[in-house]
């Protein structure tokens, strides 16, 4: 292999920077031509490939989100357009390698121009909904700091105020960031996608926590809740409709009285969407070494032996081993049910 040319697709994530920093760097001393497209497969059918410089990486490491852009093209799924991308890939191909940063969707871009056209690819995961099977995604500690923050910011104010807090992360059909945030900031619970009845977890688990601890003196309530997650009380899902449901239901539950060792605030009821910020998180440390960590692995194997990582996304697991999973073989990461049994103080059955 004698050069790379590297993109970020999909939606953007931290880690990016360091990522695509490392590849400049050890590529550069191994002797290889490294080459960015600017905006994904977007820029790939436009011919925005540019070769990059020592100078062009300056400060890239720590910058937030994805320095080349990024973007969602739908058309890509299209032979037509996939074709006419590779005839821009070709004159850096001949012997070198295309590494793809991105999510689900964007490693099955990666996987069709390989299958399809034969260019060597390799795939570095990053998305923070995390939901990519065997391995941690680039973006996803990033975007629970940044979820943190803010979910800290609106317990104060919770347990200040008495209000109730519906928080809504991001997701794509997937819970693992929503379990992520609700077990560190020890939330009230969480309201995922891959809950079998969304609508008995709200009755049962948000409403009757709230039985429990409304006008207890201090206390914050505060419930994470995964994008689009479907409920009754909204055709869109996920925060919508939650607030004004539990204000209803509230305001017909007998008024706690002072001497219960409660207050009898009457609670206001909030959704607040965190959203695309967390996709715009500055990178957290454990984000930038694991982007090292991967993008080095792809240029050392890349030059040794390519058999073993063309075709194939690098997974990242604990203690910094990398694994090559080939990219036919990709699956949605499993819900940790254990982890959501024990945020609500419950043993698996
Ligand atoms: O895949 C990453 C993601 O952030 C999802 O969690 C979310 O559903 C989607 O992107 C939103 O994308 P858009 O940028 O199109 O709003």
């Amino acid at each position: 292999v004698r050069r790379i040319v590297a993109l970020v697709s999909g939606g953007d994530f931290a880690g990016a920077g360091a990522a695509l920093k490392e590849l400049r760097v050890t590529g550069n001393r191994f002797g290889l031509e490294v080459y960015f497209v600017r905006h994904g497969f977007l820029g790939l059918a436009n011919n925005w490939i540019e070769k990059v410089s020592e100078q062009d990486t300056r400060m890239l490491g720590s910058r937030p989100s994805s320095p080349i852009g990024s973007s969602r093209f739908e058309d890509f799924k299209d032979e037509q357009v996939q074709r006419a991308a590779v005839r821009h890939l070709e004159p850096f191909l001949r012997d070198g390698a295309l590494v793809v940063l991105g999510g689900d969707g964007s490693l099955r871009g990666a996987r069709a121009i390989y299958e399809t056209f034969g260019v060597q690819v390799v795939g570095i995961p990053g998305t923070i909904d995390n939901n990519l099977a065997g391995t941690t995604s680039l973006g996803f500690h990033s975007a629970i700091r940044l979820a943190d923050q803010s979910i800290e910011s609106l317990k104060a104010t919770s347990s200040a105020m008495g209000s109730v807090f519906f928080v809504e992360v991001m997701g794509a059909g997937s819970g693992h960031l929503a379990l992520a945030c609700a077990y560190q900031a020890r939330a009230e619970g969480v309201l995922v996608n891959e809950h079998p009845d969304p609508d008995a977890y709200i009755d049962e688990v948000i409403l009757g926590t709230l039985k429990r601890s409304l006008g207890v003196p201090n206390k914050s309530h505060l419930f994470l809740v995964a994008e689009r997650t479907p409920h009754r009380h909204h055709p869109e899902g996920g925060v919508h409709g939650l607030p004004e449901f539990v204000a209803r239901e509230v305001a017909g539950w007998p008024q706690v009285r002072p001497h219960d060792g409660h207050y009898p605030l009457t609670p206001a009821t909030k959704a607040t969407i965190l959203g695309h910020t967390l996709r715009g998180a500055p990178p957290t440390p454990e984000d930038k070494a694991i982007a090292q960590h991967l993008a080095y692995e792809t240029i050392r194997r890349l030059v040794e032996r390519p058999a073993d990582v063309v075709g194939c996304m690098l997974a990242y697991r604990d203690q910094a081993a990398v694994e090559a999973i080939p990219l036919h073989a990709l699956a949605p990461k499993p819900f940790d049910w254990e982890l959501f049994m024990r945020m609500h103080g419950r043993e698996r059955e």
